[in-house]
């Protein structure tokens, strides 16, 4: 169930937290993973970890997702080095909270250039490879905050919002040509991002969780996978939210 042998898998964001433990879970499914991380450092490591359980499962790629000339050189180097790409996990991510009346332009733009306009970035650089396989995963993770909107967000909200209609879209271009697009959705999972939040916040957020507890990374990559996999050929343009039931 949920294998995949011989796939080529590009996942940003993944060197650390949810990008990682999604290159670790499909490395495990016999998937040849490209990590792509922002920092060289970060980058390496996890290639190297996935690659001690997974001989020559991994290879390491630092580009900034927000810088478009950047992205579409190593989208070359990842087509070069593995021939093709069958899945594209778009989670690189980032925030900049603060109420909207305080909010920089330069916090704006900084989410968005990330969150969402990397995911653009991202799928110029691989959509002829993509196209090509006809079995193709497009996977954007997005949030629980683009769906329901969140008081000090208003970027981050936006940019998650913004991914959510994209993933739609693409699904209706797509879907001809057998390539799902899908969007995930977290919503409060243990992380360096969610790690800074103060214990009174973390609290408050546990209140409004039925399941009761904060999701882990491998509850996130277990979805990816599903997702990813032949099992999942007939869903498309769809958000699965992965919240211990938060929004329902
Ligand atoms: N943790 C949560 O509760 C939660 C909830 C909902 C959605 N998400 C989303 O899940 C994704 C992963 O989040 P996480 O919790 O693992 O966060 P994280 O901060 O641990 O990891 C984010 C990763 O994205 C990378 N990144 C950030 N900006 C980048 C850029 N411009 N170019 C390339 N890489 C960049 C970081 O280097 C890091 O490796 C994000 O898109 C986030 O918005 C997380």
């Amino acid at each position: 169930m949920f294998d995949l042998t011989d796939k080529i898998a590009v996942i940003t964001g993944a060197g650390r937290g949810i990008g990682l433990a999604m290159a670790q879970s499909f490395a495990e499914a016999g998937a040849k993973v490209a990590v792509v991380s922002r920092t060289e450092s970060n980058a390496a490591k996890a290639a190297e970890a996935i690659n001690a359980k997974h001989p020559g499962a991994a290879r390491a790629y630092a580009v900034d997702v927000a810088d478009g000339a950047a992205v579409a050189e190593m989208g070359k180097q990842v087509l070069a080095d593995f021939g093709k790409v069958d899945i594209l996990v778009n989670n690189a991510g980032l925030t900049r909270d603060g109420l909207i009346l305080r909010m920089s332009e330069e916090d704006w733009d900084a989410v968005l250039d990330t969150n969402l306009k990397g995911a653009f970035h991202m799928l110029k650089a691989f959509q002829r490879s993509l196209l090509k396989q006809k079995d193709a995963r497009i996977i954007n993770v997005a949030s629980i905050i683009g769906l329901m909107g969140n008081a000090g967000q208003a970027n981050y909200a936006a940019s998650k919002a913004g991914l959510i209609g994209l993933t739609k879209s693409l699904a209706r271009e797509f879907a001809g040509r057998g390539v799902t697009v899908n969007a995930i959705a977290p919503g409060f999972i243990a992380t360096d991002m969610t790690d800074v939040l103060s214990d009174e916040i973390k609290t408050g957020i546990l209140s409004k969780i039925p399941l009761g507890s904060m999701g882990t990374v491998d509850d996130i990559a277990a979805a990816a996978r599903f997702l990813a996999s032949v099992e999942a050929r007939y869903i498309t343009g769809q958000v699965l939210v992965v919240d211990g039931g938060m929004v329902m």
